[in-house]
């Protein structure tokens, strides 16, 4: 299953993508993920990409594109992979086209998570994730079935982005509707979106996608 998810930020493209490893055991890619553990470990790109990401804007198609394509050299992206987060321009879209066709690869779906922009605003400041296995909660929506303790790992250490504020977000927003959302157009002209209404409980949308990617 080679799948995109695509949405703005706070769509829920993470934690469907985690819903997703867990039922089809393949690799989940997110550019963001990506880019923050660059960032965490110093290296040139996390130097080049921290300013642009603390601001809510797009990091260079250069730089992602490269990342993307290494990662998918890897052997665990042989049998399928969940790209979250890219592509978000139409130039990483048809590097990714470029890129599937020299490896040999095939795209199976794009899933669109539809979801209203005020909910956007209130799931990302209540946001935050596992520092050890970075899965995802929120202070309303998903809290731990234990207070303090991830459910996945049992870790007590949580985090939050420094990206994830009121001012922030509509800088996000605003890259991800003059940048990403033209890609919608793109991957239903070439028959390949299907759109999932994101507003709903966790366990229904994700049952949404899984009925989408039975019949891909
Ligand atoms: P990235 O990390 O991809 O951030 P984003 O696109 O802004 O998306 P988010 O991760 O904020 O949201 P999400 O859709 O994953 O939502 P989540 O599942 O966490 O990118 C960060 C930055 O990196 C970018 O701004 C850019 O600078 C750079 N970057 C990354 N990729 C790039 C690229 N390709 N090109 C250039 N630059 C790039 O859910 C959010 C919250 O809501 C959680 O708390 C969750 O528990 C909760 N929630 C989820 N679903 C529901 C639901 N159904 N009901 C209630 N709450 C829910
Ligand atoms: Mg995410």
């Amino acid at each position: 299953m080679k799948l995109i998810l695509v949405g703005p930020p706070g769509a829920g493209k993470g934690t469907q993508a985690k819903l997703i490893v867990d039922k089809y055991s393949i690799p989940q890619l997110s550019t963001g993920d990506m880019l923050r553990e660059a960032v965490a470990n110093g290296t040139d790109v996390g130097k080049k990409a921290k300013a642009v990401m603390d601001a809510g804007n797009l990091v260079s198609d250069d730089i992602v594109n490269a990342i993307v394509s290494e990662r998918l050299d890897q052997a665990d992206c042989k049998n399928g992979f969940i790209l979250d987060g890219f592509p978000r321009t139409l130039e990483q879209a048809e590097a990714l086209s470029g890129m599937l066709s020299d490896k040999d690869m095939r795209l199976d779906k794009v899933v669109e998570l539809k979801v209203n922009d005020e909910a956007l605003v209130e799931r990302v400041s209540g946001r935050y994730t596992c520092g050890n296995c970075g899965e995802g909660y929120h202070d309303t929506f998903k809290q731990p079935a234990k207070e303090g303790i991830c459910d996945r790992c049992g870790n007590s250490q949580f985090k939050r982005r420094p990206d994830d504020n009121a001012d922030t977000l509509r800088t996000r927003l605003m890259a991800y509707y003059k940048e990403t959302s033209p890609l919608l157009g793109y991957y239903f002209a070439k028959g390949d979106l299907k759109s999932v209404d994101g507003m709903g409980d966790i366990g229904d949308i994700f049952n949404s996608i899984d009925n989408i990617l039975k019949s891909a």
